[in-house]
């Protein structure tokens, strides 16, 4: 087997250096999300991860090449840290990033500022992150030692020249990929992951230089979204903003007048660590639940509705209390019937938008709790505690409703992890068909569309009186969906698509 040099990158970071009470560096390790499903593959390949380093304790851990080996305790990959001062921060991350990208992509075309010095640091930053890779690119070239194993040598050997994958993550990095191709040209494999959705041309053709994104994307070889409709939506961007490219629309390819190389587009519908989850929902004591119950006063004959979310406008949280409201004032007879529990965590603060969101989401519980609490009773109860993994996964085992109402949303892993903690399959999921998830889940799931608030609510009064049978049946669909798409196999499909480009072409549809 032969043996390739994998480089990922993403703007978040799988490992964070701080300091405890004592002054002492201490490590915060991935928990949830991308960093930590990608972090044990890394860990299998002694790759290098580029990413975004955040603070003193994070330069102090690292050496003069802005390196660290991780994880801490047995070393097996190296983090190398991408340092950005306040102005990048507030620029390329806060601003293009998530004031112009995040909005756009989901076409919440209101939410967009955009200033030119966004843009200008969003370039700059990409060429930062661009120039760490091609350095970790030139040393790998001098360090025989790369280990990405992979199963068809022949076949890969003939489509490619280079030994290193660069695997960029996201919509932070628009740009790099062209970067890093202008200066090693063929000698790496460039990978893309757009984890969030793609979106019609008609909003797209708003975006400030988005030609020159295109453009930037198109650097890669292989370019991955969640599900075929953003694969589809992209080809259509660049159709008709890019008259130097060639797409072809059978085999998902798009070729730049002046490139050398093709940019395959795919579909990997990504999943979850569900073996994991599992065992994390299997884990808590007897009595768990009787107690998470008495903590927060819900009454034992209840049920209990779950929202578990970032606390970012593209949820649908204020559209979800709307529905629950709806649902207490149209069907009474839930009211003291069931508790809706939201878990919201704090992000991206900054940003004006947020913050009002954080209000409106106060606001709205405030005002359903008012309405129809009472002193044995309150219908919504918004927990800020810390909760270990465990105790996540344990409230989503027990729930006997999760709600996704995502107004736009790339896939949702948030869906996924509820179905994966459903050992028992007692519970239901209420799914927005506008989430990439409900492609993947099909009519297993309760499909709501957020803004309709009347029909979501007759769909939260459809859930909560759905019989135990037709739980089981909807929830062990799901499961075997959810198993089968893990993030195990979505990885494998990604690797083996980049590695394998001249055979990915019998798969794009
Ligand atoms: C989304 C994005 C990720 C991002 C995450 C958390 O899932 O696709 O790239 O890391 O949100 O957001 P943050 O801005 O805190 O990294």
């Amino acid at each position: 087997l032969d043996a390739w040099d994998l480089v990922v990158v993403s703007n978040r970071q799988p490992y964070r250096h701080t300091y405890d009470a004592d002054g002492e560096i201490a490590v915060d390790r991935p928990a949830g999300g991308l960093t930590a499903g990608l972090d044990p593959v890394v860990q299998e390949t002694d790759g290098t991860w580029v990413a975004w380093g955040d603070g003193d304790a994070d330069r102090e851990a690292s050496d003069d090449a802005n390196s660290v080996r991780v994880p801490p305790e047995d070393p097996a990959y190296t983090l190398k840290r991408v340092w950005l001062s306040e102005s990048d921060v507030a620029d390329y991350y806060y601003g293009f990033s998530n004031r112009v990208l995040w909005p756009l992509c989901h076409s919440l075309e209101e939410k967009i500022t955009f200033e030119d010095r966004h843009w200008e640091r969003y370039r700059e930053v990409n060429r930062k992150f661009a120039d760490s890779v091609v350095d970790t690119i030139e040393s790998n070239t001098v360090d025989t030692d790369s280990s990405v194993e992979r199963a068809d040598s022949d076949a890969i050997a003939e489509t490619v020249e280079g030994d290193t994958v660069v695997w960029f993550q996201d919509y932070h990095f628009g740009l790099a990929p062209r970067f890093v191709r202008e200066s090693i040209g063929d000698e790496a494999l460039l990978s893309q992951f757009w984890h969030i959705p793609w979106p019609e041309r008609e909003v797209f053709r708003d975006c400030p230089h988005g030609a020159e994104l295109l453009r930037g994307l198109l650097a890669n070889d292989l370019l991955g979204f969640h599900i075929p409709a953003y694969c589809a939506n992209f080809l259509d961007c660049v159709s008709t903003m890019l008259p130097e490219a060639a797409a072809d629309w059978e085999d998902w390819t798009v070729s730049l007048a002046d490139a050398e190389h093709t940019t395959r587009l795919r579909a990997f519908p990504m999943g979850v660590d569900t073996d994991r989850i599992a065992e994390h929902a299997a884990a808590p004591e007897e009595g768990f639940w009787e107690r998470f119950r008495a903590d927060y006063g819900i009454p034992d004959d209840q049920q209990v509705a779950v929202g578990i979310d970032r606390l970012d406008y593209t949820k649908g949280i204020p559209e979800r209390l709307a529905a629950i409201e709806h649902l207490l004032e149209a069907h009474p007879n839930w009211r003291g019937e069931f508790t809706y529990i939201q878990k919201a965590t704090p992000s991206r603060t900054e940003i004006p938008e947020y913050r009002e969101l954080g209000r409106r989401v106060d606001r709205g519980i405030e005002r359903i709790n008012e309405r129809f609490g009472t002193d044995e009773w309150q219908p919504v109860i918004e927990i800020d505690d810390y909760l270990s993994e465990e105790a996540l996964y344990g409230l989503c085992r027990y729930s006997d409703l999760a709600i996704v109402s995502s107004l736009a949303d790339g896939m949702n892993l948030v869906a996924l992890e509820y179905v994966s903690a459903q050992i028992d399959r007692t519970g239901v999921l209420l799914l927005s068909e506008r989430a990439g998830a409900d492609e993947l889940l099909g009519d297993a799931a309760v499909s709501i569309d957020p803004t309709d608030t009347e029909t979501f609510a007759s769909r939260l009064d459809l859930a909560l009186s759905m019989p135990d049978e037709e739980r089981r049946r909807r929830m062990t669909a799901l499961r075997s969906v959810v198993s089968e798409t893990n993030i195990q196999s979505w990885m494998a499909d990604v690797f083996e698509a980049t590695l394998t480009l001249d055979q990915a072409a019998d798969t794009t549809t």
